[in-house]
């Protein structure tokens, strides 16, 4: 069974004074909880980690470079996220896509270095408005998939994130029948590849307006293992209940 994951993205928000929302979070998960990875702005790494490390939470960044070290002003390494005890990296998010044209090739590169650096990737894919009214969402997702990902993940190494563009802030989700379709096409994907035993066992996130009041209908998909939450992930309050219904599930 592919391990149950809540990860959360605080995407450029938080400072030092949002950090006791990683304590909130700690004390409020169930027992026995899923996985539970946040994802806070860089500067935060450090201490996120410290704080997290007694409460069976895991922080993670939100991208990294492809090279290890250079001349890349503003950049950070895969190695320099793993020397903050982070264990976890967001890559090829449709974010960093759209708004710093990465590619497929870029996002490949990068998870590689994440690798490299002992992280587990999250790898975002997912289709635009556009791409889904023309009734090309699993053409878009499976060339992403192809694309981004390199030859060699395993389920320790890589976790996949299905975040359509078009419910991403946007409180628009998906239904159950189509994160269904989407999330079995990634699932096919990953085995024909990879082989049963590993693509069976990469966990699939979905992504996209994920509230305390959709999360359980969500978590009924058979191969949906979790969930990468923005906007709720930024409280304990709106978190906490997510999470919950991820381990009920
Ligand atoms: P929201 O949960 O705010 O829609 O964001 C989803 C997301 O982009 C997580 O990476």
């Amino acid at each position: 069974m592919p391990l149950k994951i809540a990860a959360g993205n605080w995407k450029m928000n938080g400072t030092a004074a949002s950090l006791g929302e990683i304590s909130a979070l700690g004390a409020a998960l169930p027992d026995p909880a899923p996985a539970v990875v946040i994802c806070p702005p860089a500067p935060l790494l450090f201490r996120a980690h410290e704080i997290a490390g007694p409460l069976r939470i895991t922080i993670g960044a939100q991208d990294c470079h492809n090279d290890t070290e250079g001349a890349y002003t503003g950049d950070i390494s895969a190695e320099m996220i793993a020397d903050t005890g982070a264990t976890h990296v967001i890559l090829g998010h449709s974010e960093r896509r759209e708004a710093y044209a990465e590619t497929n090739d870029d996002v490949r590169d990068k998870i590689r270095a994440a690798w490299n650096a002992g992280l587990t990737a999250i790898l975002c894919i997912g289709e635009s408005g556009e791409d889904r009214a023309a009734n090309n969402t699993l053409d878009i997702i499976g060339g992403q998939l192809a694309g981004s990902l390199p030859n060699g993940a395993t389920a320790a190494s890589t976790l996949v994130a299905y975040e359509p563009i078009w419910a991403i802030g946007t409180g628009k989700v998906p239904t159950l029948e189509e994160i269904i379709e989407v999330h079995d096409f990634i699932r096919d994907r990953l085995t024909q590849r990879f082989g049963v035993e590993t693509g069976s066992e990469i966990s699939l996130l979905y992504g996209g307006s994920v509230k305390p009041d959709n999360a359980e209908t969500i978590f009924r998909a058979e191969n949906v293992d979790g969930a990468l939450v923005g906007g709720a992930s930024l409280r304990a309050t709106d978190f906490a209940p997510i999470i919950a219904a991820l381990a009920r599930s």
